[in-house]
């Protein structure tokens, strides 16, 4: 048993959606696989005023947690338990200084007189909330005994300005390595192994280059549409929603220089050093769609009528990047994202160069190497194979697969919610998974003017597309002239085309 240290691990906005979905469900697998401090309690705190329902401990069991704790695979009762035993519920209103101070206390009282008291502090709140519970939990409820580090999630703002307002307010209460940034991207499997792939394997690491790579294509694809949270969606749009923080996250990994070191800092710098080279996006190079029946959802009616015309939200859109330095020059990075798709899917694929036409093998399809993020994680390069039996000759090709899945290679059970991944860094002040915020400036500067051009100057009104489609025709066009092919595996299933 630990004398020295206490852990609080404090949950703002604890009875509101993402922490019911997301934070507790990923606290109970790191419970579970016994990677949470032994001495830590879990507080969750929320406004009684929004949640009439829940006013204690057992309110917030049953009201918020239990189901979705129980929807987790692989617990037995005991863990729900234990995990219930670490559980504490605290009322506070931030514009009540009283009740942060009651926290304050409360939390000391779980210390049990240990020195030191180590507190994460996970705002997982509406933005506009963040300076002033900031404020509050820096004045009336600081560890100082121990560490103090908080989780914000986004959206940053709505352009660079908003952002850089958000980050000066943060700033006045927290050091910059007290701030964890949370872009959950980060934690997926496949994305964290996107450094590993290209600078420990030395000879797969000189194909990312211009002299290989034909186009990189990185496509999020959702089926599902915005029920349930519109209200949030329309305001901001799928081009800040997705593009401009999980996918700029995933391109820089595929783009970025070896770090000088594996050390957070030095990775976030070269991140930092790619982004900068990356052009603002031209808004020939980007083609919008909205998803037939958004307008129909009943929170866009609603927000329609007030605002006085039908919503020009993109539910969809492709924006072509160019980054400005020796290894990419010329090569159009093709960022896709879209909800109301055909598949649940995303993919980074990188297609290479087509052989010169006097190829030994005549016309012949494109190499690819594929990272699918999600889901069924796997890494396949498609390559050309001589085609096996007596008769076949050496230019009997056929387009194949090298694949690694990685559930079957190494006989996963489950992979880990990106969540765990993040919350478990967080306790151990791992930092390299979270945005800084020189990234942040520097997303924005890539997608500010495209935003200002489209909703202020054009007041362009996306392509439609059906529900369960591709997208727009458009954006299949646009993605054509940037020189992108598209070639089936044939005979190989599972490795479709996107
Ligand atoms: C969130 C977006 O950040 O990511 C959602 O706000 C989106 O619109 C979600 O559905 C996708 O995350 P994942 O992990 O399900 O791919």
């Amino acid at each position: 048993v630990d004398k020295e240290n206490h852990y609080a691990f404090v949950v703002l906005g604890a009875a509101g959606d993402l922490a019911k979905k997301k934070t507790f469900p990923s606290l109970f697998q790191l419970h579970m696989g016994r990677l949470l401090p032994g001495n830590m309690h879990i507080i969750g705190v929320d406004n009684p005023q929004f949640h009439k329902d829940v006013t204690n401990v057992t309110d917030f069991w049953d009201q918020r947690l239990r189901e979705h704790l129980e929807k987790q695979k692989g617990w037995v009762n005991e863990d729900l338990e234990s995990f219930k035993e670490r559980l504490h519920y605290v009322q506070v209103q931030l514009d009540q200084p009283d009740t942060v101070v009651a926290l304050d206390r409360h939390l000391r009282s779980l210390a049990e007189d240990r020195p030191k008291e180590h507190r994460v502090f996970y705002l997982a709140l509406p933005p506009f909330l963040f300076a002033k519970a900031v404020e509050n939990l820096r004045e009336r409820c600081w560890s100082q005994s121990g560490w103090n580090r908080v989780i914000v999630e986004k959206p940053f703002g709505k352009n660079g300005t908003q952002a850089a307002e958000l980050t000066d307010s943060l700033k006045k209460y927290l050091d910059e390595k007290e701030i964890f940034r949370m872009d959950h991207y980060l934690a997926k499997t496949l994305v964290l192994n996107l450094l590993t792939l290209r600078f420990a394997n030395r000879e797969l690491g000189h194909l990312f280059h211009c002299h290989h790579v034909a186009n990189v294509r990185i496509t999020f694809k959702e089926a599902i549409g915005v029920e349930g949270r519109a209200g949030y969606f329309d305001g901001y749009g799928i081009i800040r929603d997705i593009m401009q923080n999980h996918l700029m996250q995933v391109l820089t990994l595929v783009a970025m220089e070896a770090p000088a070191t594996l050390e957070a800092e030095d990775v976030r710098d070269e991140k930092v050093k790619v982004l900068k080279q990356i052009r603002p996006i031209a808004p020939r190079d980007c083609v919008i769609g909205q998803y037939e029946g958004y307008q129909l959802d009943p929170d866009i009616q609603a927000i329609n009528r007030k605002r006085g015309y039908p919503s020009r939200s993109p539910t969809f859109a492709v924006a072509v990047m160019y980054l400005d330095n020796e290894r990419w020059s010329g090569v159009p990075f093709i960022m896709k994202a879209g909800k109301g798709l055909e598949v649940h899917q995303t993919i980074v694929r990188i297609q290479f160069k087509k052989a010169p036409p006097n190829s030994l093998f005549g016309e012949q399809p494109q190499n690819e190497l594929v990272i699918r993020i999600q889901p069924n994680e796997a890494i396949y390069y498609k390559i050309l194979a001589k085609m096996p039996g007596l008769t076949q000759q050496a230019r009997d090709v056929e387009q194949t697969v090298l694949d690694l899945d990685l559930k079957k290679r190494f006989e996963l059970r489950r992979t880990p919610e990106a969540y765990e991944k993040l919350i478990h860094d967080v306790i151990q002040g791992e930092s390299h998974n979270f945005v800084r915020k020189d990234e942040l400036e520097q997303a924005w500067r890539i997608f500010d003017p495209l935003l200002t051009t489209l909703e202020e100057e054009e007041k362009r009104v996306p392509e439609t597309y059906s529900l369960g489609s591709r997208g727009p025709l458009k954006a299949d066009m646009l993605i054509d002239r940037m020189g992108f092919r598209r070639y089936t595996v044939t005979g190989v299933p599972g490795f479709a085309e996107d």
